[in-house]
């Protein structure tokens, strides 16, 4: 069990951020080199707990990864290998979005997972791929489950929930499949897979109510991939809501769905510059976050909710240090992440002094609020981790932090970051 103490921060700093590579554009551009026309090259990938499992799974299907100094060379294998169990560990993405690929292979996998992953949803990626023609086996839907997968048919498929996970599986699985597959209803979430098929030339079309895919060999990907503004997100709420920092955070993805905080945020009063934009694949900029007085809204649009998901725990933080009262709801995804987060928010808020009311789908927050400090449990989850450290930060008396290393999973130097605050 590891253990980390946040002091409060007493003094002034002024620093600049690299935050790790994004996760989900790594984890894409792993899978997608895998199944591509010749050598991929990713650079700048983030090397973390979860890609270092979806790099397992590529090895497994063949795939070679030559791993080099922010450089991986990804080159596909001849023909897949087709009968292995593979385990996940924590990562919800590589089980996921792989679930569809490996689905279009005609191969028998299994898939399992640690803990925390052994409990959460499979239905979501089950439903659609077995209309496709895959044989998924498992018991209530959940981990270990064995893909017998190959001679899928593409499909016409009503997306219930605005998950990029399920989104992302459906279309590896169509690039595979006979026939197009078109995917309607709530495609409104991270749309990393949909640029990166784009870009390699996959037979794809979006518009504001369908994508549909034929199937396509991508052509090999030469990707850069920009910081991670989930990542970011600590750093960001850090710089609005702490008087004593100072901090530009260097080369972020600034994708619009992902950074629905932002419209939040700007609506609450917040200031921050961007610097530095630039439009490659998707877009950069440096975020200088700075001190500000913010306003909690009444209620926030449940349609921004796809586009900062991951950043929830942090904007609940904010809030809290914010004027007035929110009633944040439709959050019920929340409660099937890498641990139920409501209830480890709403309890580890209270155990550092802050009251937040637990809603079904949400909270109820009303600040600001002095945040004395304590012992809270990160219940294994990264984002609850990086969430309390920030709020050591700014507490009276200091944060205990129990299974703080889970940070591993996305963010492994991020301690390292918060120690540099001290020295
Ligand atoms: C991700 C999508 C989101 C997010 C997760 C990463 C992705 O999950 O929470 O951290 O890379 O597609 P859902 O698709 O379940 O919302």
């Amino acid at each position: 069990m590891s253990e980390i103490f946040i002091p409060p921060l007493k003094k002034r700093i002024k620093k600049e951020i690299n935050v790790p590579s994004d996760k989900s554009i790594t984890h894409r551009a792993l899978l997608l080199s895998s199944i591509s026309k010749g050598k991929s090259q990713i650079f700048n990938p983030l090397i973390s707990e979860d890609t270092k499992r979806t790099i397992n799974l590529v090895k497994e299907l063949g795939a070679k990864v030559d791993i080099g100094a922010n450089k991986w060379v990804v080159t596909p294998p001849k023909s897949f290998n087709v009968d292995f169990d593979f385990y996940s560990g924590n990562s919800g993405t590589t089980t996921r979005i792989s679930s569809g690929l490996l689905a279009s292979i005609d191969g028998h996998f299994t898939i399992l997972g640690d803990a925390s992953l052994s409990q959460r949803p499979m239905k979501r990626i089950i439903e659609p791929l077995s209309e496709m023609g895959a044989k998924i086996s498992c018991e209530n839907y959940k981990l270990p489950m064995t893909i017998i997968g190959g001679n899928l048919r593409g499909i016409d498929y009503w997306l219930k929930i605005p998950s990029a996970q399920v989104k992302s599986s459906i279309m590896f699985a169509a690039l595979r499949a006979t026939g197009k597959t078109t995917i309607r209803g709530a495609i409104n979430s991270r749309n990393h897979t949909e640029i990166m098929f784009k870009n390699s030339g996959v037979d794809i079309e979006i518009n504001d109510n369908y994508i549909e895919i034929t199937p396509s060999l991508p052509t090999s990907l030469n990707y850069r991939i920009p910081g991670d503004f989930s990542s970011a997100a600590y750093f960001i709420a850090m710089g609005l809501i702490s008087k004593k920092v100072d901090l530009i955070i260097k080369s972020v993805n600034l994708n619009k769905t992902r950074t629905g905080m932002f419209q939040v945020l700007e609506k609450m009063n917040a200031k921050f510059e961007i610097k530095n934009f630039k439009n490659d694949i998707e877009p950069i900029g440096d975020i200088v976050p700075v001190f500000s007085n913010m306003i909690n809204l009444k209620n926030i649009d449940e349609n921004l909710i796809p586009f900062m998901i991951d950043e929830i725990p942090i904007l609940v933080l904010i809030q809290s240090q914010s004027e007035g009262r929110v009633i944040f709801k439709n959050l019920s995804e929340l409660r099937r992440k890498e641990t139920d987060r409501i209830n480890a928010l709403v309890q580890n808020f209270e155990k550092i002094g802050v009251k937040i009311e637990e809603l079904n789908d949400g909270f109820i927050v009303e600040g600001p609020q002095e945040i004395k400090g304590g012992e809270i449990n990160s219940f294994n989850d990264h984002r609850i981790s990086m969430t309390f450290a920030i709020a050591g930060l700014i507490s009276k008396e200091g944060i205990k932090i129990k299974n703080s290393n889970c940070v591993d999973v996305s963010f492994p130097n991020f301690f390292e970051i918060i120690k540099g605050f001290f020295s």
